[in-house]
């Protein structure tokens, strides 16, 4: 049994760390909720206990915490990460201030779990449309090697935490529009994260940088458009590949199917493929739509649908606490 904390406790990504915990069990000893002051005070359930949510302060790390799981921001991960990795407290964090840190490992336990074992402290989790799309690529590039991605995401609100839900469910009915530069009610946005000087957003660099990262190629030629759409939970992802050497389309299936963590929805005659209300509350990564890309040689196209929620937060942070406690 272990000591566990939770900066962030209070947000969509924190709440779903408690469920997915519970769901897992998670070997938790004490348990310590922060938040920012205006959840102080508050109560949240875990395992039928009641827990009081402090407001994570400097002091928040002299507790007895072993892991601390982080869901409260980046430039919050920025300042508290390493007060507590000082204490001697791993930590594992879900924004993306420490992802593309060399000394920091960036892991989706499924792809490269053997990462753990170079921590010195903190641990990032990739950002959620790059987890959901490196599992499919992985047995991709160990058969037959890839040459360029081109990815397109289709990326629900709740990517954007409570805020982003609470701009969706009431712009639905009315012109509240609070979070976004545009209503996402009825619309898409080709746009998520602030704007670079080369044309992409953040968030396409993420993808781009954290999939060469997790996959240990800096070559890999890649290039990704990310959308914001009218979606609760769940994001998609459009892949484009173009694999090295030649491959047969039902051998792809036969790989997807043996990969652990994805679930093949690929039945056209009866209109089966992956979609984000299948994937809500799930914790695996559809794939489907699977289908050669005849403009070009060796070229693949796959649709892959995950809850970004969990699998694309909370359980992957949770998968990487229990590699840590394996370890
Ligand atoms: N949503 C996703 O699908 C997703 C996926 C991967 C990674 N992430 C990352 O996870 C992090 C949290 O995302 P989220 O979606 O859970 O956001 P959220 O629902 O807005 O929750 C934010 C959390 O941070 C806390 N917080 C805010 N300001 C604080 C402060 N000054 N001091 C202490 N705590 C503070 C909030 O506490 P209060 O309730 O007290 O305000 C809340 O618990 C972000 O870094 C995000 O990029 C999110």
């Amino acid at each position: 049994m272990i000591n566990v904390g939770i900066a962030g406790a209070t947000g969509m990504v924190g709440r779903t760390f408690l469920q997915v915990m519970e769901e897992r069990h998670f070997p938790v000893d004490q348990l310590y909720l922060f938040a920012s002051s205006r959840s102080k005070g508050t109560s949240i359930m875990f395992n039928g206990k009641e827990y009081m949510v402090e407001e994570l302060n400097e002091d928040s790390f002299d507790k007895p915490m072993d892991i601390v799981l982080f869901s409260a921001g980046g430039d919050l991960s920025k300042k508290y990460a390493p007060i507590a990795k000082e204490k001697g407290i791993v930590v594992v964090d879900n924004s993306s201030a420490w992802r593309m840190e060399d000394w920091v490992p960036l892991i989706v336990p499924e792809v490269n779990s053997d990462a753990i074992s170079e921590h010195q402290g903190i641990i990032a989790n990739p950002n959620c449309s790059t987890i959901q799309s490196v599992i499919p690529l992985k047995p991709l590039y160990d058969r037959y090697g890839i040459n360029r991605v081109v990815f397109s995401t289709y990326q629900s609100v709740s990517g954007s935490g409570i805020a982003g839900l609470e701009d969706l469910e009431k712009g639905l009915s009315t012109t509240y529009n609070n979070l976004y530069p545009h209503p996402i009610a009825y619309n898409v946005l080709p746009h998520i994260d602030s704007f670079l000087e080369n044309g992409y957003t953040k968030e396409e660099m993420k993808m781009i940088d954290e999939t060469r990262k997790i996959l240990d190629d800096q070559n890999m030629r890649i290039t990704a458009t990310a959308v914001r759409v009218p979606v609760k939970y769940g994001h998609a992802v459009s892949a484009s590949i173009e694999l090295e050497t030649a491959f047969e389309l039902d051998e792809i299936f036969t790989l997807f199917k043996e990969t652990d963590g994805i679930k093949v929805l690929d039945d056209l005659d009866n209109n089966i493929y992956p979609m984000p209300i299948l994937a809500e509350g799930k914790d695996k990564v559809y794939v489907g739509r699977i289908r050669r890309d005849f403009s070009i040689d060796n070229g693949l196209n796959i649709w892959i649908v995950a809850d970004n929620s969990r699998k694309g937060a909370a359980t992957n942070t949770v998968q990487i606490a229990e590699l840590l406690l394996n370890k």
